[in-house]
């Protein structure tokens, strides 16, 4: 329903979206992943209008966005990344007054704001003011107020960022409850665990550029089954560039002055790995094994971690 093709947009001189295409289908959870600065709120404020691309086209429908008129925008909610509540209003007041905006009042308002506040688990004290909420219930309402219009497409950024454990499990449950109901959502986040606990379909970006999109399952295919292993401590470069000739299968990723990272099927042994780095002089401080997960295609893909 939503498709993007070649987006750029610039900021001066630096280039926060650079050339990027995806599609989001009918009635997915469609994963926009990628660290601080990749470009995820830029991209998604061309989407709803806020911002201007420099080049490249969205449609939603096969209708274009860009320039767009408003009937296409009613289609589309957003939760932006800042919190845009009114603290002395209490929840339903702030809901009417989202929902006002869009030209929704009497009957209409009063059923839809109900049906939220049951959503996102806060009819219980939709009559306090907001500020006394906790930030997981401010990002619940934050949720409500981007869908108080109840648009078939919904922009999350980062919904769950600075909110306790427990409260980012009923988030996400209430994510999953919004999708089963039939709305088409955009999910942007920097946790790899909540694309993987929530998406179909994903796009890894980094510096404004897509590296990765598909499936998880395609995705998942860049690392194959290979654990990552990640070596800090005191080595010989070249007798760490050299170590893969030793053990068959073990690919060098990257090394630094005090890292190294290795891949190694899941088949092949770490004991075996182990000997040989000692064999080899390394003193190590720590090592680290990943997994194949989509965190261990990041590292892969950008020889980095996702949190840096
Ligand atoms: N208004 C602006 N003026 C200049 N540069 C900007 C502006 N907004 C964003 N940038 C830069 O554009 C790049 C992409 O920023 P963007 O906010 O889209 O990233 P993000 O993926 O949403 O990051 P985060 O996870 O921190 O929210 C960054 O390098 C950022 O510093
Ligand atoms: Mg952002």
């Amino acid at each position: 329903m939503l498709q993007i093709t070649d987006l750029t947009k610039k900021y001066k001189d630096l280039t926060a979206v650079d050339r990027i295409s995806f599609q989001v289908n009918q009635g997915e959870i469609f994963g926009f992943l990628g660290p601080n600065g990749a470009g995820k709120t830029t991209t998604i404020n061309c989407i709803c209008g806020l911002l201007k691309p420099d080049s490249g086209t969205i449609t939603l429908d096969d209708q274009d966005m860009i320039g767009g008129g408003n009937r296409v925008r009613q289609m589309l909610g957003v939760v932006p990344q800042e919190v845009a509540l009114y603290e002395e209003f209490n929840a339903i007041e702030n809901l009417q007054f989202w929902g006002g905006l869009y030209g929704l009042k009497g009957a209409a308002i009063k059923s839809r704001i109900q049906k939220l506040l049951d959503l996102t688990g806060l009819a219980d004290r939709a009559k306090e003011a907001v500020k006394n909420y906790s930030g997981g219930m401010k990002r619940r309402l934050n949720m409500a107020a981007g869908m108080i219009h109840e648009p078939r497409l919904l922009l999350l950024d980062e919904p769950t960022v600075g909110i306790d454990p427990q409260a980012r499990h009923q988030m996400l449950d209430t994510i999953r409850q919004i999708a089963a109901q039939g709305t088409t959502i955009l999910y942007t986040t920097h946790y790899m665990d909540e694309a993987e606990q929530l998406c179909s379909r994903l796009a890894i970006i980094d510096h404004g550029r897509i590296l990765a999109l598909g499936t998880q399952q395609e995705i998942q295919q860049i690392v194959g089954e290979n654990r990552l292993m990640k070596i800090t401590g005191t080595f010989d470069k070249s007798r760490a560039e050299s170590l893969p000739d030793k053990m068959k299968n073990l690919v060098l990723l990257s090394i630094q002055e005090n890292e190294v990272l290795y891949s190694l099927p899941m088949k092949e042994t770490t004991g075996t790995f182990l000997e040989m780095l000692i064999k080899s002089g390394f003193e190590i401080d720590n090592l680290s094994i990943r997994e194949p997960s989509l965190d261990s295609v990041f590292i892969k893909l950008t020889g980095r971690e996702l949190r840096d």
